[in-house]
């Protein structure tokens, strides 16, 4: 169990209402980070949310000798990578904590230092999360994997070499691997079946502005042409659809209105037609957008998660809370983790009806039908939750969490809110300002932040 300072105390049943910002994506600002490294210049990020990813990858290239301090204005960090050294490996292991971000720090530090070494990673409890796409990437180019007890030591012994990939999955992480790594390479690299993210496009608007030529296809092809050498960039982070999308969520399951400033249409059609289709409600501006519940019941739906541009799976969670109001029988067959459902059981245990099933229910055969995976979710409402103790497991499962604690009756514990600050800027004061009704048992002493993992 957690310790008491990591406990928010929920007294549910208000509707959220009011406005909150979001700032740059969690899922680029650390890559964009990373590509700092590749430059021979500084780069200038804004719109850098402060959350603990963030300070993680600041603390790892601060260990391979970038500076990284704060601009001028708000959220804009400036990286210095002119001094890039190796690290201490103990270090890196211990500072890396479980964060994922040090097999995306690969590529660019075997073009400066010509090794690199990655520890054990780890990230959300969703699925195994397997790193074999990065390794065959890595190998594609030319790099050597030596794996030992403590972890992986990489080297380039002949440099890097642009080359033909076909990804076996669209794999967001994979994809930002090859084009970390093609950008310096010797010759072009054609990668097939790429993902293609909001945040993939973001950080190939980065790594042009470094001087790197980068096209993309319409049928998932990246073609990339290496150059001698890049330099820094000035960019504002695209925002985090994935935040607005939670926020957008709580506004439905909680009844109430909620505006985000800084969500993006563009980056979110496809969560908004899923949106309006339950029977929540937006109005969009240049500003943001105002997400509510218009009154009356919510539609059950059926909803398949894929990768961009279908229903992406970090906006799964915390909509399955809202579908736990709507009327009749919602089906969510989640096809990019393999495990991203079992945060229902402490929804059950709330008064939600959710049944998992093996099956690929309601859409079409992914990956995981014949493999035992409780991957399919019948949801049937509308049914009234009550507050309960919850642990939360994995970042948007918490957040989901958070969600249904303001949506039921009563009070609930939730457990290990920190988890939480890796991903949702400034929550807590956030949810006070939409008016939520929550405590903190006792006040957090700033020395008991823990250093967590990266998604
Ligand atoms: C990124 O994870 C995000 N994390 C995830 O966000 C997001 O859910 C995911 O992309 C999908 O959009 C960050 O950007 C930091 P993947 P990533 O490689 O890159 C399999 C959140 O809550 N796979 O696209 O690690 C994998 O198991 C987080 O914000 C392999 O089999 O995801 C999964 O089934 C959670 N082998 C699928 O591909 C590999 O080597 C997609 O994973 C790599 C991936």
């Amino acid at each position: 169990m957690t310790d008491i300072a990591d406990v928010l105390l929920v007294h549910g049943g208000t509707p959220l209402e009011g406005e909150i910002r979001v700032r740059g994506a969690k899922n680029l600002v650390p890559k964009a980070m990373v590509a700092a490294v590749l430059g021979s210049e500084p780069s200038r990020l804004r719109n850098v949310p402060d959350i603990r990813d963030v300070r993680v990858v600041s603390g790892l290239l601060q260990l391979h000798g970038v500076t990284v301090e704060s601009g001028d204005r708000p959220g804009e960090l400036v990286m210095d990578p002119r001094k890039v050294e190796s690290a201490n490996v103990a270090d890196i292991d211990a500072h890396a904590g479980a964060s994922r971000i040090p097999i995306l720090l690969c590529g660019p530090l075997l073009h400066r230092l010509g090794h690199a070494f990655i520890p054990g990673l780890g990230g959300c409890d969703i699925g195994g999360r397997p790193i074999d796409f990065h390794f065959d990437v890595l190998r594609s180019f030319g790099a050597t994997i030596d794996k030992r007890a403590d972890g992986q030591y990489l080297e380039a012994p002949k440099g890097l070499r642009g080359c033909k990939i076909r990804l076996p999955y669209p794999s967001v992480g994979s994809t930002e691997q090859v084009l970390l790594t093609a950008v310096l390479a010797e010759g072009v690299t054609e990668l097939t079946n790429a993902a293609v993210e909001p945040e993939i496009e973001d950080l190939i608007c980065v790594l042009q502005k470094m001087g790197a030529i980068i096209s993309m296809d319409t049928d998932r092809t990246i073609r990339i042409t290496g150059v001698d050498s890049l330099g820094g960039y000035t960019h504002h982070a695209v925002p985090d659809r994935l935040e607005a999308a939670s926020w957008a969520s709580a506004a439905l399951a909680t009844g109430g209105d909620i505006t985000v400033r800084g969500a993006q249409q563009r980056t979110m059609m496809t969560f908004l037609n899923t949106y309006r289709r339950v029977g929540g409600a937006f109005d969009i501006n240049d500003e943001g957008i105002r997400f509510y519940h218009p009154g009356g019941p919510l539609n059950a739906i059926a909803l398949e998660t894929d990768v961009h541009p279908g229903f992406q799976t970090d906006w799964q969670q915390p909509l399955v809370v809202a579908l736990t109001q709507a009327a009749g029988l919602s089906i969510v067959h989640e096809t990019v983790y393999e495990s991203r459902l079992g945060f229902t059981s402490a929804l059950n245990q709330m008064g939600a009806h959710i049944q998992l099933y093996r099956e690929c229910l309601g859409g079409s055969a992914c990956r995981f039908g014949q493999r035992n995976f409780l991957h399919s979710a019948v949801v049937s409402g509308p049914t009234k939750l009550q507050g309960a103790d919850l642990v939360i497991p994995d970042l948007r499962g918490g957040f989901s969490y958070l969600i249904a604690a303001l949506a039921a009756q009563g009070t609930s514990r939730v457990h290990g809110i920190s988890l939480i600050n890796r991903g949702y800027e400034n929550f807590l004061d956030k949810l006070r300002g939409l008016g939520a009704d929550i405590e903190l048992p006792v006040p957090r002493p700033a020395s008991q932040e823990r250093t967590g993992a990266v998604a």
